[in-house]
């Protein structure tokens, strides 16, 4: 990282297995203060950046800061999405559960490069609901290259009920390209069995025999998960997660403690 960036930061630390945790050098920092185009140049090559210290944007500020990077993904609640659990949720995205690996974008017209979080209200500690994210590029470079071969013949389709911002139809192979580095990326959002979320995803395989699509799922749910994969991050109270979208997939584990976590979501195109 260089220029303004760079002089704002008291502490650069390496996570694992992959991504970046850069502190603030003093109180009065913003996430404003941050030239925007080199914390998303810092987000391409670490996948994952997690600023911490740094004051938070009100939902205006932080689109017109994202604004300054590129067109902002806009829903029928504008552009930044609150993140809690609600007492009547009807998308898993607001309930208290797990949410399994998925790309943003994935229902919209435009997938996101990036997308931001910033932590209102984080967890105790124990509380679950950690955000995890996958590094798909390392899952494909390292798998058998027969599974690969499989990959490389799958097709996956989607369908979901409009519950939410997003919902419908969608198919795509389950190996994409990754738009900037070229690198090869799993494009996959986990199946959502009807007996456990409120809004059920279902998945056909195509390209592949229907032996072959059981094989093809049963080893992503464990090969995407491996903690040499993934990291996993624990919501404190200020955090900003600034995540890599089309290399990435993400979900979120389920809370088994207090619920009051809130994030504020903005997703950068
Ligand atoms: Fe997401």
């Amino acid at each position: 990282m260089t220029s303004r960036m760079h002089d704002s930061l008291s502490q650069t630390t390496e996570l694992r297995p992959f991504g970046q945790l850069v502190t603030a050098a003093g109180k009065q920092v913003s996430l404003a203060d941050v030239v925007i185009d080199t914390l998303l140049e810092a987000v391409s090559a670490a996948k994952v950046v997690v600023l911490r210290g740094y004051r938070l944007l009100d939902p205006a500020e932080l689109e017109a800061y994202c604004r300054m990077a590129g067109e902002i993904l806009q829903w029928n609640f504008g552009a930044v999405l609150d993140l809690d659990v609600r007492d009547d949720p009807q998308n898993y995205l607001f309930d208290a559960g797990d949410v399994p690996f998925h790309w943003d974008g994935a229902f919209a017209n435009k997938v996101p490069r990036f997308f931001l979080f910033q932590c209102v209200q984080g967890s105790p500690a124990g509380a679950g609901g950690e955000t995890v994210c996958c590094d798909t590029t390392a899952v494909y470079r390292e798998a058998p290259e027969e599974l690969r071969a499989l990959w490389h013949r799958t097709t996956v389709s989607y369908r979901t009920d409009k519950l939410a911002h997003y919902g419908g139809l969608l198919t795509a192979p389950l190996l994409s390209s990754h738009p900037t580095t070229g690198e090869t990326t799993i494009r996959y959002a986990e199946p959502l069995d009807p007996a456990r979320y409120r809004n059920p995803l279902f998945l056909t395989l195509d390209g592949i025999s229907p032996e072959e699509a059981v094989l093809v799922m049963d080893d992503l749910r464990t090969r995407l998960h491996d903690p040499r994969y993934c990291y996993s991050h624990s919501w404190q109270t200020g955090d900003i997660v600034v995540v890599e979208n089309h290399g990435l997939l993400h979900g979120r584990n389920g809370f088994t403690g207090s619920t009051e976590r809130h994030l504020q979501r903005i997703q950068i195109i």
